[in-house]
């Protein structure tokens, strides 16, 4: 980027993110993928980030500082748990884990030295609902921001900033870029926490390329439809696994059995078409086998594209509660194919369970 004059050059505001002043700081591509995003969600503004942990952990570390304490649910992504026991507890931050299900009993964990409340709904792996306004109630009483991971929800199913959310998280690598094909984050923010989390983005470096926000925001063109029918076909998909003898129970909120149902139909607009199944008890090698005989079903972890995945649900740590399951736990992603098929793969695959 080169500037017309010296006084132009030195003019530029170093608050102002949204002009083109250096590379780090964004393109023409950069602003406006992030400007589509806000819109959509109902924030103040957006910024683009590497991948959804680079906007996790950029979020988390714009409010935690040593001798501060950060409440993160238990029910967290793993590796922004692991970010919080490797990194910010080893810089002097009091993390506390707390119940995902708490609501407005999370006024009893608050301590003088409370930055922020970081929730995740639903969870990464176990589904669990939050009672997000019922957080943020509390916390914005107590002068405190709530950031969440809205990933699973997306600018487009969840409104964060009408349910109190402040800092609002995205792994736009999932449904937003929604083609498997980039890895991009991003954070949308209110007015008030605008620049203490774009200013933190700056300090630490992080930018994305043009390419691919080119490839997020051209798939942001597509979210409603994708979406849609993902949700259509996740929620056939789910109540055939739910019916089924082998399954013990699906961890999906749009599932009306679900006890995060009433929460999610409060709150949310639509589902993503992410959930869990926990089978009845099974061997090991048995549900190795299952997911191994899937012929429409990916194996790998990045969900929100446009083809169905499956995996094991394993190291599921928890600390402030209880993830017992009956049996072996298997997420599923459901793409855009079609969901008889979905059923006739998953159909012979569950005929491969032996039960222990
Ligand atoms: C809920 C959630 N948040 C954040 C992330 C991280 O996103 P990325 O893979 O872009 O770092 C993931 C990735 O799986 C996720 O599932």
């Amino acid at each position: 980027m080169l500037f017309e004059d010296t006084a132009s050059y030195e003019g530029v505001d170093p608050d102002d993110y949204k002009v083109m002043r250096y590379g780090v700081h964004g393109t023409p591509t950069t602003f406006a993928f992030e400007q589509a995003v806000a819109e959509l969600e109902g924030g103040y503004a957006a910024v683009a980030l590497p991948s959804g942990l680079a906007a996790i952990t950029a979020a988390m570390c714009t409010y935690a500082k040593h001798g501060t304490h950060l409440l993160v649910t238990d029910s967290a992504y793993g590796p922004a748990r692991r970010f919080c026991d490797k990194r910010l507890i080893a810089n002097g931050v009091e993390v506390e884990y707390y119940d995902p299900l708490l609501g407005s009993d999370i006024e009893r964990l608050l301590r003088p030295n409370t930055c922020a409340v970081y929730c995740e709904a639903p969870g990464s792996m176990t589904f669990e609902m939050q009672d997000i306004p019922a957080i943020a109630e509390v916390a914005h009483a107590h002068g405190l921001p709530v950031l969440a991971d809205n990933t699973w929800g997306t600018p487009y199913f969840f409104r964060a900033f009408e349910r109190g959310v402040d800092v609002s998280i995205h792994a736009g690598t999932k449904y937003i870029a929604g083609h498997s094909d980039t890895m991009i984050g991003a954070i949308v923010t209110n007015e008030r926490h605008w620049l203490p989390v774009r200013r933190t983005v700056a300090d630490f470096g992080m930018c994305v390329s043009p390419d691919d926000c080119w490839l997020a925001l051209r798939g942001l063109r597509t979210i409603g439809v994708r979406m849609q029918h993902q949700m259509q076909s996740a929620a056939v998909v789910a109540r055939f696994l739910a019916a089924h003898p082998r399954v013990s129970r699906v961890l999906y909120p749009a599932l009306e059995t679900d006890p995060g149902h009433a929460l999610w139909k409060r709150d949310f607009d639509g589902a993503a078409s992410l959930f869990g199944v926990v089978l009845k008890p099974a061997t090991e090698a048995s549900v190795i086998a299952l997911i191994d005989s899937l012929a429409l079903f990916g194996i790998g972890s990045s969900w929100g594209g446009y083809e169905s995945l499956a995996i094991r649900g394993k190291m599921i740590t928890r600390s402030a509660s209880r993830w017992q399951p009956e049996g072996p736990l298997i997420r599923i992603h459901v793409g855009l194919e079609h969901p008889d098929d979905l059923i006739a793969d998953l159909e012979q695959g569950l005929a491969r369970l032996i039960a222990s």
